[in-house]
């Protein structure tokens, strides 16, 4: 399965907008009823107002009405791509528990929890 999750990500990244770091990163979120949303990194002239292809996954998802995530794999140049500080805070708004995976291609698949990734992430009492 996380297989199948990363190969996804590594399908969309050639769609990245990456004209300034040409690092280009796609990433597959995986809802926990078992469907599939992907996002690229999309960058900018006006270099912070990038975004990260973890959080257009996420707002790909959370645009068709998805509340409950299971999993993203994400998919950088040649080497494993773990997310960076900003998509794990952003990541942990909408799935504490969820499962992160990367790796240099398809056969070597690190997986690591967000939780480890970002331990006490912060979430505002409702
Ligand atoms: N980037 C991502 O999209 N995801 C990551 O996990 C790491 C970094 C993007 C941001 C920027 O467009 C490029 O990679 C280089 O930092």
């Amino acid at each position: 399965m996380y297989r199948e999750l990363f190969l996804q990500a590594q399908a969309v990244r050639e769609y990245a907008y990456a004209p300034y770091s040409n690092f280009k990163v796609g990433a597959a979120l995986l809802t926990k009823e078992g469907v599939m949303y992907t996002g690229v990194n999309i960058e900018n002239s006006s270099y912070p107002v990038g975004l990260c292809a973890e959080r257009a996954a996420f707002a790909s998802a959370i645009s068709q009405g998805e509340k409950e995530f299971q999993a993203i794999a994400i998919c950088g140049d040649t080497e494993e791509c773990w997310p960076c500080g900003m998509c794990r805070q952003f990541m942990y708004e909408f799935a504490p528990d969820l499962t992160v995976v990367t790796g240099s291609d398809p056969d070597h698949l690190e997986i690591m929890d967000l939780s480890e990734l970002l331990p006490n992430g912060f979430k505002l009492e409702k």
